[in-house]
């Protein structure tokens, strides 16, 4: 068989900027999917279907990335725990291909980029598929909501964009804010942070303080069609000393809330799954379970859109995802946050 060309087809495909080459990516998936076992040297070589040097250049490589693999002529190659906190695309396929998902997910590593949500947005005007997924280790320019920048420049953070298309974008814009603030707050409780809440529009938030935000941008393709890029930015293993000065005292994060450390991936993961399974819910649903989440429900909020101060109790959101404001008349006001 000749295999330049899956090769060449499947660096196009699955492998963007993350310089892993064909044979680690495929070792990588055949060791993860034997965890802890001992595989013989002889049986890998040809499951991989590379030679000798390269699968031990392979081999080194994934070592060197921080993948503790034993290898031994008499037991055996083995990946054992616990594996490092890396963006790997060979895991990441792994993964995607273990989970039942609705949305083909189809995702792209970089190891820096200015951001994900720019790279979604060039991807998708020219018709990009919905279920593009980009993740960095590192933003140099991460955009925050109302034109703030998003500090990712160090790779202890989750820094990813979705590309959605539902039918659904240009009626109900708002509810994509809603879905997505819902599915990353149940992933972060599901890895184990029970203080999560939401604050509206899509902050996550410990308390007082900010552990993640949410950035919807929707345009136009090339074809006319709508997409929206939804990109999160989620701080995980950064301690005090990671943040600038400036987001001493108002930013936290899952490992400063819990004392524990997540593996990017892993939390990457657990995202696309929920935002998956609640793209299959009605929006009834996914909003009974967000107001159980948001703080603030029934108390006195000040807010300001576009330079207007609104005061009054939040009354939680109506069907299309506005948030209600009740000022002290009685009246109902609705904000929108896209
Ligand atoms: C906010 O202001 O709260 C939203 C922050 C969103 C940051 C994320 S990080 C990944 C994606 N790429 C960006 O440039 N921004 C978003």
């Amino acid at each position: 068989m000749n295999w330049k060309l899956p090769k060449a087809l499947m660096r196009r495909m699955i492998l963007p900027s993350c310089a892993a080459s064909f044979t680690e990516f495929q070792l990588l998936k055949r060791l993860l999917a034997n965890r802890n076992c001992k595989l013989v040297f002889r049986d890998l070589l040809a499951a991989v279907k590379a030679d000798e040097k390269e699968v031990w250049e392979s081999l080194c490589r994934l070592q060197e990335q921080g993948f503790v693999i034993n290898c031994s002529p008499l037991v055996g190659i083995s990946l054992e725990d616990p594996l490092p906190d890396i963006l790997h695309p060979g895991e990441l396929q792994i993964l995607l291909e273990r989970g039942d998902f609705h949305i083909r997910w189809k995702s792209e590593i970089f190891q820096v980029i200015g951001s994900t949500n720019d790279e979604v947005i060039k991807q998708a005007k020219r018709g990009a598929k919905e279920g593009l997924v980009v993740v960095s280790d590192r933003q140099l320019q991460g955009r925050g909501r109302q034109g703030r920048s998003w500090e990712s420049f160090l790779p202890l953070g989750l820094y990813m964009t979705v590309l959605l298309r539902p039918k659904w974008l240009v009626a109900n814009p708002q509810q994509l804010a809603i879905l997505s603030s819902l599915s990353t707050a149940e992933a972060l409780f599901q890895m184990g942070l029970k203080t999560v809440t939401i604050k509206w529009p899509n902050d996550i938030v410990v308390a007082t303080k900010k552990l993640g935000g949410i950035l919807i941008e929707i345009d136009r393709d090339e074809g006319g069609e709508w997409f929206a890029a939804i990109g999160i930015g989620i701080n995980l293993n950064q301690q005090r000393i990671h943040f600038s000065e400036s987001l001493q005292g108002k930013a936290t994060s899952f490992y400063l809330e819990t004392g524990k450390k997540v593996r990017r991936v892993e939390l990457l993961i657990e995202i696309l799954g929920r935002l998956d399974r609640n793209l299959q819910r009605s929006f009834g649903a996914i909003k009974s379970s967000w107001e159980k989440r948001i703080v603030l429900l029934n108390e006195k909020v000040t807010f300001e859109v576009n330079g207007q101060k609104i005061v009054g109790r939040m009354k939680g959101i109506d069907e299309t995802g506005c948030l209600l404001i009740e000022s002290a008349n009685g009246s109902i006001q609705k904000i929108f946050s896209i």
